[in-house]
């Protein structure tokens, strides 16, 4: 019943949103944006192979880091995003936490290409080593929960981690391969200083990934979330962490991004 409830929720808000987005959220970029993100996505195009961004704004970007000039990060295919990935802004807000918090591991759910990946290894240490966990398209069917429909393009690329093979960083990049469910993360205990979690966005998934990944942290460590305001596995994960679990209070949803943080 109150499945039903919350689906009735989320179909109204959706109603809402839309609404607005085509009527007063005109005059907004945020929303144009969200329109443009809309239009790609029915244009026929598809998105695996081809990251190409479909941008009819002429204006030279800028971004609050370049503006106060306390970007202190280095990027690779930062404005290459498409489906699937981080934000530009998203990456950088990232790539500027790795690097403030100089962590000799990081463990990451979710390689894709590799965009991501290849960023956090571009700003950390020389030792630090990044562990990349990635669902092999081989085994979409078996996995012990199911993971979303608009996700099953993410598992099926080509090549997992593509951004990053062949770079000079991918020294310092470890790729592993399996499901987050299934894997063990044994080896990794209390070894980790940055978790980032951008695999499976299926409500149970985020359950399980944010709580395998606790074990594994350093005291002191931060655990990112990617995606809390676009999906709704993700946002309703969260927010019942955040309300009932205790470990949880802590959690940060960083504005201007769908980014949600947590240091431990
Ligand atoms: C949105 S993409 C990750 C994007 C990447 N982190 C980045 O920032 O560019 C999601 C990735 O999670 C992987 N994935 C999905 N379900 C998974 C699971 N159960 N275990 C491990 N990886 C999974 C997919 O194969 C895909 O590569």
């Amino acid at each position: 019943m109150s499945k039903a409830f919350d689906n009735l929720r989320l179909y109204a808000g959706v109603v809402k949103r839309v609404g607005y987005t085509l009527t007063l959220g005109m005059l907004h970029s945020g929303f144009r944006d969200e329109l443009l993100k809309l239009y790609n996505s029915c244009s026929g195009q598809e998105p695996s192979g081809d990251d190409t961004p479909m941008d009819p704004f002429v204006i030279p970007k800028t971004d609050v880091f370049e503006l106060f000039g306390n970007d202190a990060a280095a990027y690779e295919g930062v404005y290459e995003c498409g489906f699937g990935h981080t934000t530009e802004f998203e990456l950088k807000v990232i790539s500027n936490l790795v690097k403030k918090w100089n962590p000799r591991r990081i463990f990451e759910i979710g390689t894709f290409q590799g965009r991501t990946t290849l960023n956090m290894a571009l700003n950390s240490g020389s030792d630090t080593e990044i562990v990349t966990l990635d669902l092999p398209a081989g085994e979409l069917a078996s996995t012990k929960m199911d993971i979303e429909d608009g996700e099953v393009r993410y598992v099926k690329k080509e090549v997992s981690g593509e951004r990053f093979i062949g770079h000079p960083a991918a020294s310092k990049i470890r790729q592993v391969f399996g499901d987050s469910a299934s894997f063990s993360f044994d080896e990794y205990k209390d070894s980790v200083d940055v978790a980032f979690i951008d695999g499976s966005h299926a409500y149970e998934y985020v359950l399980n990934d944010s709580e395998k990944v606790f074990p594994i942290m350093r005291k002191g460590g931060l655990i990112i979330w990617h995606d809390y305001t676009n999906w709704p596995g993700v946002w309703t994960a969260l927010n019942e962490l955040y309300e009932h679990d205790s470990r949880f209070r802590g959690l940060r949803h960083i504005g201007g991004t769908s980014i949600a943080i947590l240091t431990l």
